[in-house]
């Protein structure tokens, strides 16, 4: 395994410009360890994808991403036979015979991520992105193939992974992913940051913002997060917010920038009314106070 100690793994994915919770790199840790699958769920944008993504950059292995939507079926997800290859093929030999065994060979396969993945010689992190979207069935699918990490493929055999991939996959919870399925995997919940952290992950994420900008930025998102909204901000909104606060010169916040700029941090009309007038001049008046309170 690549890390010895969680401090180090911290240390890598910082490397890859990713700040975890403990909790976050405990997960990664344990999976990495006990090389168990990690299911992480959580709202959109706390970092779910990211993580996998800074967890291959910082592991140096490559990224294999599978992305679920409704109606992903083996033929997209594992392999799919070359039938345009088989025919060309039958037809160069002409009057000569092709034998069976020769059409559904290796060279006539076409390989999908979970394929690549197992037959990958090198170290690889796959990423099962969004599999709330993917249907029952293909979940039943993969229980199998997380268990034993191996593909059964009719005409060739069984093909068994020859490392051990790191999995991570991740659900917006827009369904309840089945127990068999959690059971099999290592669990963690990604919560929104604590303020210090997002204020640490903007100034990461956005070079050359003035402290007090970021600090500002990310404590209103924080004021935003606990009235009753229909989409909550994640910490890509913040980062979004503040570059683009940042692209405007800003060096403070105020209601009218504020209130130019909100389309970058919430997406639904609804929410745009939540947060107007007083309620807005009172959210920037706290996010300043708690902001020269963070800095
Ligand atoms: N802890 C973090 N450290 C650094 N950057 C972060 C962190 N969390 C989130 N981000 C940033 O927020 C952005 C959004 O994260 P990501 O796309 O991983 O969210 P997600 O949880 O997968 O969202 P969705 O459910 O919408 O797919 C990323 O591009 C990343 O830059
Ligand atoms: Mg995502």
């Amino acid at each position: 395994m690549a890390f010895a100690t969680i401090d180090e793994l911290e240390a890598g994915l910082e490397g890859a410009q990713y700040l975890p919770e403990r909790g976050l790199s405990t997960a990664l840790y344990l999976s990495l360890s006990l090389q168990k699958p990690l299911l992480l769920e959580g709202e959109a944008g706390v970092g779910k994808t990211e993580a996998a993504k800074a967890l291959a950059t910082a592991t140096s292995s490559r990224l294999i991403r599978l992305q679920c939507y409704e109606g992903l079926d083996v033929a997209h997800a594992v392999y799919e036979w070359n039938y345009s290859r088989q025919l060309l093929h039958i037809r160069a030999a002409q009057e000569g015979t092709v034998s069976e065994e020769e059409l559904f060979g290796p060279g006539f396969l076409i390989r999908r991520p979970l394929l690549e993945a197992i037959e990958s010689t090198e170290p690889v992190v796959l990423l099962i992105d969004e599999i709330d979207r993917a249907d029952d069935e293909f979940e039943a699918f993969l229980l199998e193939m997380l268990s034993d990490f191996q593909i059964t493929i009719p005409e060739i055999g069984t093909v068994t992974a020859r490392g051990h991939p790191a999995v991570i996959l991740t659900s917006n919870r827009t369904r309840e992913l089945h127990d068999a399925l959690k059971r099999r995997c290592l669990f963690h919940w990604i919560g929104h940051p604590t303020l210090e952290r997002e204020i640490e992950i903007v100034a990461l994420r956005v070079p050359g913002i003035p402290d007090r900008l970021a600090a500002q930025a990310a404590a209103f998102v924080q004021g935003l997060r606990q009235l009753d909204l229909a989409k909550p901000p994640g910490v890509a909104e913040t980062i979004d917010w503040a570059q683009a606060l940042a692209a405007l010169g800003r060096e403070d916040l105020d209601a009218r920038t504020v209130e130019e700029t909100l389309g970058s941090v919430l997406k639904y009309h609804e929410d745009f009314a939540a947060v107007r007038d007083e309620a807005l001049v009172a959210l920037v008046e706290e996010a300043r106070t708690v902001a020269a309170g963070a800095a």
